[in-house]
């Protein structure tokens, strides 16, 4: 690494800011509408429109799922799915680096009509049923690299036909010496430093946005560079519905202050808004035009709009800089510690500014949520001219529940794949669940009912950590809470054909570590390809009706109820049982 460092002060002094097209945000006239949605009531009416768009591509997918793959009688749900109803769907998934976005892959497979084996021995069509898909940190990667790339499948990936994801060497590392990572280094820099010289605040989380992108846009369209992520709202595959709706999700950072579930304020990134339903903030703005200064949502300056700051890159780097919040406590020696910590180095000294104040947060300054009379300023989301953004797992929910909860959107049931690494071996104890559960009980969070669940302890005596479970089965035992939450389908990454508790700090996979990963979230996704439970598609079934037939009076079928039997987590006694606070175990994130 030191040898980087010399070659790149050779290097500095050759390279001319040539110009990469697309980073830097462009000025274009400004909108006439106006840019802020306070309060946040109700959907926006892009996704309103979207969503009924998208209503009549999921409801023929899951009647065909619900009677090939979950071979329901008809009666239970013929009613259920008409032009007037139709159920919604929310997967969710979370954060843990590349074993999340591996283990997600593996787990999104199996509900994808495209995979092999998917419709025989899988979940395939639930994918395609499906109306919301929420990522966070690792599990974004993997929402992110396939709603950004034309909705490409796992499956085409896997067979090289789409050129993403390619984990052979550290991505830092580039071409894995160091001539190739000093010119890798170059070509990210030149971007950044347009947006620099564009009159935008950069730091290291810009760079990590472009790091990112070398695995997870194809090289032909220049990794990425111009893909924002409102680009979807002119993407055929998006636009007209065929797929499911992608939220990034994010936390809002406030100096000095250490985020808990019940102070964090969750930031989601939609195709066509970027705010928060939070009661302290309780706004939405464009994402298109983010980097915008504003107040009340109306351009301070006429000649000043911009399009382009919501580069996808960029977006998915806010979400995950949990690698960097970890550097501190990482042991020297670490290939991802030093690549890491070489880059900064090289970053600043690239920029010309010194590392002394450096903050580990995605910087989105003008913030657009600043002079707004309505914002809270509790939680000083408005105070400030710029909006930091860190880890969305930073206040312990890794799983992006938070947009799925949102009463406006309807969901029926959400898929919640967590590929977090709570335990000391580097599997998933639940935690997430606790925190989400705890929030709704916080003023920040209400108004996203979560169902019961055990403590972690219990999550994993009872072993609900290895095979799927049920929570909030029955609506009627959740009346307490603000409003009925959606059921809950949880599965958590475990072991079958690999050993996926890979460390968070793994940034290198060899193919076929990769594949061994994506196949063994296959199989727990799939109950290990139908094997450990020949009725699993069809209790996913009942799952999905559930709260469909609750709303009508429905009663179950013998085959549902059975289902629920096995699958259900039901003990009154647990109630409330999680009371205690969740430790966060990441200490300061907003410093080193
Ligand atoms: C649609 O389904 C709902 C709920 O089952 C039912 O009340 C309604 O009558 C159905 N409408 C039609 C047109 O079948
Ligand atoms: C499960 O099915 C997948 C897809 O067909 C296959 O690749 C894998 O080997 C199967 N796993 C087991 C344990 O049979
Ligand atoms: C996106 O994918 C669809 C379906 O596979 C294909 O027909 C279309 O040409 C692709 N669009 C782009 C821009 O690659
Ligand atoms: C985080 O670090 C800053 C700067 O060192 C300090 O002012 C602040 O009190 C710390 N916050 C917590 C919660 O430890
Ligand atoms: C860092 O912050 C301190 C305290 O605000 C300030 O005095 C110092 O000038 C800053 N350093 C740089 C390089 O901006
Ligand atoms: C993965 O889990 C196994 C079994 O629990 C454990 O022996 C192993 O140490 C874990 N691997 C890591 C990297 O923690
Ligand atoms: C369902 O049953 C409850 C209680 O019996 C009744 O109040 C409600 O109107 C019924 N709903 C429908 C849609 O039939
Ligand atoms: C709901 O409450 C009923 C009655 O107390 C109980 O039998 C049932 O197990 C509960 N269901 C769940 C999922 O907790
Ligand atoms: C659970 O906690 C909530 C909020 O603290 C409280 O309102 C409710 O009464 C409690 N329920 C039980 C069964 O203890």
């Amino acid at each position: 690494m030191i040898k980087v460092f010399i070659i790149l002060q050779v290097l500095l002094s050759l390279v001319q800011s040539a110009a990469a097209e697309g980073y830097a945000p462009t000025t274009v006239g400004c909108p006439t509408t106006n840019l802020l949605r306070s309060s946040a009531l109700g959907l926006s009416p892009e996704e309103k429109s979207w969503v009924s768009k998208r209503d009549q591509i999921t409801r023929p997918h899951l009647l065909q799922f619900l009677q090939t793959r979950a071979n329901l009688d008809d009666d239970e749900y013929f009613a259920l799915l008409n032009d007037s109803n139709n159920m919604k769907i929310g997967l969710a998934f979370s954060g843990g680096g590349f074993r999340a976005m591996l283990a997600g892959a593996g787990h999104l497979s199996a509900l994808d009509g495209r995979t092999n084996g998917a419709n025989e021995i899988g979940l395939g069509g639930l994918l395609e049923s499906s109306t919301y898909i929420s990522g966070l940190s690792g599990g974004n990667w993997l929402v992110g690299s396939l709603a950004m790339n034309n909705w490409t499948s796992v499956q085409s990936i896997i067979d090289n036909e789409y050129p993403i994801w390619n984990l052979a060497k550290p991505f830092f590392e580039a071409g894995g010496n160091a001539y190739e990572g000093v010119i890798t280094f170059l070509n990210w820099m030149k971007d950044i430093v347009l947006k620099k010289h564009a009159g935008f605040t950069v730091n290291f989380l810009d760079v990590w946005g472009r790091a990112l992108c070398d695995v997870l846009f194809p090289a032909d369209n220049g990794f990425g560079v111009g893909v924002t992520w409102s680009s979807l709202q002119g993407s055929a595959v998006f636009t007209s519905g065929n797929m499911p709706f992608p939220i990034s999700v994010a936390d809002a950072v406030i100096n000095g202050r250490e985020l808990t579930p019940q102070d964090s304020t969750v930031i989601e990134i939609n195709p066509f808004e970027f705010g928060s339903w939070d009661s302290s903030e309780k706004a939405f703005t464009k994402t298109k035009y983010l980097g915008i200064e504003v107040e009340n949502g109306q351009p301070i300056n006429a000649n000043a709009c911009v399009v382009g700051y919501d580069n996808a890159g960029f977006i998915m780097g806010s979400s995950s800089n949990i690698f960097y919040n970890l550097l501190p406590t990482m042991k020297d020696g670490q290939l991802l510690a030093d690549g890491l910590e070489v880059l900064g180095d090289m970053t600043y000294k690239y920029l010309g500014e010194s590392r002394e104040n450096e903050t580990y947060q995605a910087i989105y300054q003008p913030n657009p949520f600043s002079k707004n009379e309505y914002s809270s300023l509790d939680y000083g989301i408005a105070a400030s001219d710029a909006l930091g953004l860190t880890d969305g797992g930073n206040d312990a929910q890794e799983i992006p529940f938070a947009p799925l909860l949102e009463p406006e959107r309807n969901i029926d049931v959400v898929f919640a794949f967590d590929s977090s690494d709570n335990t000391e071996d580097k599997w998933p104890n639940g935690k997430s669940l606790v925190a989400s559960y705890e929030r709704q009980f916080s003023s920040i969070g209400s108004g996203a009912a979560f169902p019961y669940v055990p403590t972690t302890e219990v999550i994993v005596e009872e072993k609900l950590n290895k095979k799927p479970v049920f929570f909030g089965c029955d609506a009627l035992n959740l009346t307490s809470l603000a409003n009925v939450p959606p059921l809950v389908v949880y599965i958590a990454n475990r072991q079958y054909s690999f050993a996926s508790n890979t460390s968070t700090m793994k940034a290198s996979y060899s193919d076929s570590d990769k594949l061994g990963m994506i196949q063994n979230g296959f199989e727990t996704a799939t109950r290990n390809n139908m094997t450990d439970d020949s009725h699993w598609a069809t209790c996913v079934g009942c799952a999905v009706i559930r709260r469909s037939q609750e709303r009508m009076n429905k009663t179950q079928s013998d085959v549902c109820s059975k289902c629920f039997e096995e699958y259900c987590w039901s003990d009154k006694s647990s109630l409330n049982a999680s009371s205690t606070p969740v430790s966060l175990g990441y200490g300061n994130v907003t410093t080193h």
